[in-house]
């Protein structure tokens, strides 16, 4: 049976569609003193399949109470799909005294599970802290699938030479078009992002900019404004995480994206694509 987490039912539903397997139907409740209990009074199978976004400290918690209750429940056989890998940034120690976040979240969970599948985790090497084996799947080639099919002359542009990978992986999909990437610098302080543009011509394009998530929105709209002030036809935003914390959202809007294209591993207003086909496959 598949298992959805409470900020994956969308997704859930949508891979149960898509490979054939029942869907149960958690309960997610709360105490008065804020514990949370999720259970799964009607799961009756072997196997389990839980599909949990872990984008909040709940969240976490809520999938391993799931996997201790598939386990009561009788599954031998449990996997655990992470569409979403919050704390993935936080892949090292970084200063004194400081956990390495993305690991203690690793060995948490693989107490709990025989296998993990990580959709575009932020950073590959997390797959490393887990003590059960680990699929790692890219989905970006989804979101080539809502885009327009007019865009002109496109550029897939990556904010940073990180998401290079990405933004040719959706130009593949999308089967025309060229990549470039922006030189990127955070200022640690402040967060700031400014962005230097490549010397690509843009004027009069179509740029999709690609990036694995927009978190804060600071990235994608710097990128946005940069390419609107030198004369980009359209710009939207495509990301395989739409986190879109906070004022995420406005701020891409005050910088005139054309549109935000995200998936479903995050379930937001703009999730228009699945990544369900992509799972089943690693499912299979
Ligand atoms: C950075 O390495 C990532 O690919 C994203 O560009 C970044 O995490 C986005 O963060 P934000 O939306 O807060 O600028």
């Amino acid at each position: 049976m598949i298992v959805p987490g409470s900020s994956s039912q969308l997704l859930a539903a949508t891979l149960a569609e898509e490979t054939g397997r029942p869907l149960a139907t958690p309960t997610y409740d709360r105490f008065p003193d804020g514990e949370g209990l999720a259970a799964v009074p009607d799961f009756d199978d072997d196997e389990a399949t839980i599909v949990a976004a872990t984008d909040s400290d709940a969240a976490w918690v809520e999938l391993l109470q799931l996997q201790d209750a598939v386990r009561e429940a009788g599954a031998e056989r449990v996997t655990t799909v992470i569409p979403y890998m919050g704390y993935a940034r936080q892949d090292e120690s970084f200063g004194d005294g400081q956990p390495v976040s993305a690991r203690a979240m690793a060995r948490a969970v693989s107490t709990g599970t025989d296998r993990v599948v990580l959709v575009n985790p932020h950073e590959a090497g997390v797959a490393d802290f887990y003590d059960v084996p680990v699929e790692t799947v890219d989905a970006a080639s989804v979101l080539a699938e809502p885009l327009p099919t007019d865009l002109a002359d496109p550029l897939f542009l990556a904010p940073d030479e990180g998401a290079i990978r990405i933004a040719e992986t959706v130009r593949d999909a999308y089967g025309t078009g060229e990549t470039d990437y922006f030189e990127k610098h955070r200022d640690r302080d402040t967060g700031e992002i400014e962005v230097s543009p490549s010397d690509a011509h843009v004027e009069g394009r179509d740029v999709v900019v690609v990036d694995d998530i927009v978190a804060t929105g600071s990235t994608m709209s710097e990128s946005v404004a940069v390419l609107n002030d030198r004369g980009a036809a359209r710009v939207l935003a495509a990301c395989v995480h739409p986190m879109l914390a906070a004022n995420a959202v406005t701020k891409l809007r005050g910088a005139g994206v054309d549109r935000i294209v995200g998936s479903d591993t995050l379930e937001r207003g703009c999730s228009v694509v699945s990544v369900a086909p992509v799972l089943a496959d690693a499912l299979d």
